[in-house]
């Protein structure tokens, strides 16, 4: 019940902040990737408020945030523990949500994330990848300028540069699973996408 409640006021908390994000960290990014990290985290028997706490959180801290959005980790972890939620418990979320972005990856071979901050990881990766992955690319290039091919900075390459490569990074069984079908559809998108522009430049 208490740990009930302490979600709900993350979850208020994290809305009001990102619901006007437009660049793919947005409020309903935050919220599939919670339920999808739930879902994760109840087949690999994860810790499951840690798991939802630091999902819930995990993108307030980005610096691809404008600044109005952007909080400091040591903000995360106060109002954290304002909402009552023990120190060693904000820990473990901060050690999370500060460890798990894909430029990051590097380090973590030194030492791992958590199953929590593992959980959490692969339903990131997976809401970059599938139909709602595409979807996200494409807006992220729209409020960007950026073209969707033909450039170094174009949708295309992105795809090239990180998409394809998520499903080889993912850590958990129920993770790979789910991430096949994703990747599969990304590969026929982007071939479909080639051909038919193929077509246009003749
Ligand atoms: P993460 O939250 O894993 O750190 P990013 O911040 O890199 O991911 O990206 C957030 C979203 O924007 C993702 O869906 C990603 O695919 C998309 N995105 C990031 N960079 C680009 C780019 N150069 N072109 C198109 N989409 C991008
Ligand atoms: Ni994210």
């Amino acid at each position: 019940m208490h740990e009930k409640g302490q979600l709900e006021n993350i979850r208020h908390w994290v809305k009001e902040k990102l619901i006007n994000e437009r660049t793919g960290h947005d409020w309903l990014h935050t919220s599939r990737v919670a339920a999808l990290a739930l879902y994760i985290g109840r087949e690999e028997h994860a810790n499951l408020f840690v798991t939802e706490a630091a999902a819930l959180v995990h993108d307030v801290i980005d610096a691809k945030l404008s600044e109005s959005e952007r909080l400091t980790i040591c903000e995360v972890t106060e109002q954290l523990a304002a909402f009552g939620i023990a120190d060693g418990t904000v820990k473990e979320i901060a050690d999370i949500i500060t460890r798990m972005s894909f430029r990051h990856r590097g380090m973590l071979r030194e030492r791992p994330l958590s199953l929590e901050g593992k959980t959490v990881q692969d339903a990131d990766m997976l809401d970059a990848i599938g139909a709602v992955g595409i979807a996200r690319a494409f807006t992220f290039a729209g409020a960007k300028g950026h073209p969707m091919y033909g450039s170094q900075a174009s949708v295309l390459v992105h795809f090239e540069e990180k998409l394809f490569l998520l499903k080889d990074l993912m850590n958990t069984k129920t993770g790979i699973r789910l991430a096949e079908e994703r990747h599969e559809f990304l590969l026929r998108f982007a071939a479909q996408f080639q051909k038919e522009i193929e077509v246009q430049e003749r």
